[in-house]
């Protein structure tokens, strides 16, 4: 099975009502973890790469360790570089192998944000790629760029048509109150998402797939783990899963998740050495870490997602 673009991916979810699972990764636990439950959960399976991952890891790593799970599972993944912040870095990743990229414009003016997202098409689509466009801005971290509550803004339900005729891209990643990191409401706030931005958004674009960002649910089990290991982590409030599962039966195809796989590798590997201060062998707190990788995206996969049993 060779690396597979998102577009049968998303013609399925969004027929079905379910969302398909973009999960960032860094090294070779979180690529085994994830790949090992999405395989047991017959799922299939988004890994999205990130300009930091690519710093850390460096691209070569990471495309080597997901083409070795391709072989390993046989399962159908789509790799997507995730914010790719000007053409530069789209198009080495696709020169580099990769079947999607996402080129984030949602910071740049309405005009600018069309013109860098339709050259990366032009260039994507010439080789197959798939390009994921955004409007609208989220607040949160991502990479060095903090973007601040007040300075986040909501889709605009009036400017998608327009955005995807002249763009030519193939999914949207829209704004309507997630956020990126561990810290998405103020401590004591209810957690509220815009369905209604949602739902006039899917009416304007019929059958075409959104994607959600920062739509980690903060899952509390871990961050009471982290804490209870050393850690000393503030009220975190993420994500309902029910408002999860509920844009996944919408228009919503892909759902990112990055910080519930860094709280539950960091809650484990704590908890691991708490009860084992004596161990220096990186295998014995990382296999624990990947075990955790597994359970928490069968359970998104199953609980949230609902993409098991759909390959
Ligand atoms: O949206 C951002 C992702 O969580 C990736 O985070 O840029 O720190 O790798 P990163
Ligand atoms: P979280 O921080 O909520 O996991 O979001 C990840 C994301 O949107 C990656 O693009
Ligand atoms: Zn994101």
């Amino acid at each position: 099975m060779p690396l597979v673009t998102s577009t049968e991916m998303f013609r399925k979810a969004y027929e079905g009502g379910y969302a398909i699972g973009a999960f960032n990764v860094n090294n070779m636990e979180i690529i085994q973890g994830i790949t090992e439950a999405a395989k047991e959960e017959k799922s299939p399976l988004i890994l999205q790469v990130s300009a930091g991952a690519r710093k850390y890891a460096k691209h070569v790593y990471l495309m080597k360790l997901i083409e070795a799970a391709v072989e390993d599972t046989n399962l159908p993944i789509c790799v997507h570089l995730d914010h790719g912040e000007d053409f530069d870095v789209c198009k080495s990743c696709i020169d580099g192998g990769f079947t999607s990229v996402m080129i984030d414009g949602s910071s740049r003016s309405f005009e600018d944000n069309i013109a860098v997202t339709r050259r990366v098409v032009e260039y994507a689509h010439e080789r197959g790629v798939v390009v994921e466009g955004e409007l609208g801005t989220l607040a949160g971290i991502e990479d060095d760029v903090n973007v601040s509550a007040e300075d986040a803004s909501y889709t605009r339900p009036d400017q998608v048509q327009e955005f995807v005729e002249r763009t030519g891209v193939d999914s949207l990643a829209i704004a309507i109150g997630t956020s990126h990191g561990a810290y998405k409401f103020k401590p004591g706030q209810k957690p509220q998402l815009r369905f209604d931005i949602l739902e006039e958004v899917q009416k304007r674009l019929p059958g075409f797939p959104i994607v959600l960002h920062g739509a980690s649910s903060v899952i509390p089990e871990f961050v009471k783990m982290i804490n209870e290991n050393g850690g000393n982590m503030p009220d975190a409030i993420g994500i309902p899963e029910d408002m999860l599962r509920k844009a996944a039966s919408m228009a919503v195809c892909k759902i990112n998740i990055d910080s519930d796989l860094r709280l539950a590798m960091t809650g484990s590997i704590r908890k691991h050495f708490n009860e084992h201060p004596a161990d220096f062998d990186p295998r014995k707190y990382l296999a624990p870490a990947r075990t955790a990788i597994k359970g928490l995206v069968s359970h998104k996969i199953r609980e949230v997602l609902g993409s098991n049993d759909k390959i």
